[in-house]
């Protein structure tokens, strides 16, 4: 049982192993690869950009044959001191379950997996808004998994369909920055599921079409827990985006995230909250 108290942390994993191997969301193209060198350049950016206001950054070991390792968003969700680990719904990503697992596992997190066969994710498809816990559903996770999830870490989830294969995971087109508040694309959302999003979360701004497709919901926020974020790292070209979280007394941090947008993935994707969400 962990007795530490949580503090402002990302778990990251370094992408020595990087590269589009294969096409499992509409933005990965094997003929497209990225240029490694500048991979590893912009995840650098990204992770001393995080350091440099004042998270933590601690790191899963990269391991041969699973490029998309660097995606530690999707390692499984973590609250509290219980860590559910994710069961990729494609078989590329499945070897990375073991690997993550044992990393949690080791730092003494309560394991709590998912029945087998049941697709989830991880915080790619969860995000707390306050004590709320929002889910994304249809591409990655299966909405059963859903009420469990509810169950094992005891609070109120809210199911949100994903119509639109671009936007995969729920945090290609969500995000949380306060306890009331997020960013989202309402394109990526059928009116039901717009409608659930709009009762539930009274400061919800939307991003344009251009935007989205740079990434822009994939903001990594950082501030307080319970307050407004003070940081925004965001995709440099969504200047918009930028200036509406400027203008909320956000500071804003452009990055370029360009070679892992070519894997369907941004700056949220390359990092797991440890002990620190909205
Ligand atoms: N190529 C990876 C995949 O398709 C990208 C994952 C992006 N991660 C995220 N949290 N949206 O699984």
């Amino acid at each position: 049982m962990r007795s530490q108290k949580p503090r402002p942390a990302f778990l990251m994993c370094r992408p020595t192993f990087y590269g589009v191997e294969y096409e499992i969301n509409p933005w990965m193209d094997v003929r497209r690869q990225p240029d490694h060198p500048r991979a590893i350049r912009q995840w650098q950016m990204l992770r001393n950009m995080l350091q440099a206001i004042g998270m933590h950054v601690e790191l899963v070991r990269a391991r041969p044959s699973l490029p998309d390792m660097g995606f530690t968003a999707n390692a499984g969700l973590l609250h509290g001191d219980i860590f559910i680990p994710s069961r990729f719904r494609y078989k590329e990503r499945a070897g990375e379950e073991v690997f993550f697992t044992s990393w949690f596992f080791r730092r003494g997190y309560r394991i709590r997996p998912l029945p087998a066969g049941h697709h989830f994710e991880g915080e790619g498809d969860a995000l707390f808004v306050g004590e709320k816990l929002f889910l994304g559903y249809f591409h990655r996770t299966d909405i059963r998994t859903h009420i469990l999830i509810g169950e094992i870490l005891e609070v109120p989830i809210f199911s949100l369909e994903l119509v639109n294969p671009y936007f995969y995971h729920l945090d290609t087109a969500f995000m949380p920055f306060g306890p009331e508040s997020a960013i989202y694309y309402p394109k990526a959302f059928d009116s039901y599921t717009l409608r659930i999003l709009r009762q539930n979360i009274p400061d919800l701004i939307p991003v344009n079409a251009e935007e989205a497709h740079y990434f822009a919901c994939n903001t990594v926020f950082v501030g307080p827990k319970g307050k407004q974020a003070r940081h925004a790292v965001l995709s440099a070209p969504a200047r918009r985006l930028g200036k509406i979280l400027e203008g909320r007394g956000i500071e804003t941090h452009p990055i370029e995230t360009s070679e892992f947008i070519k894997a369907g993935g941004s700056s949220k994707c390359l990092v797991l909250n440890l002990g620190y969400t909205y």
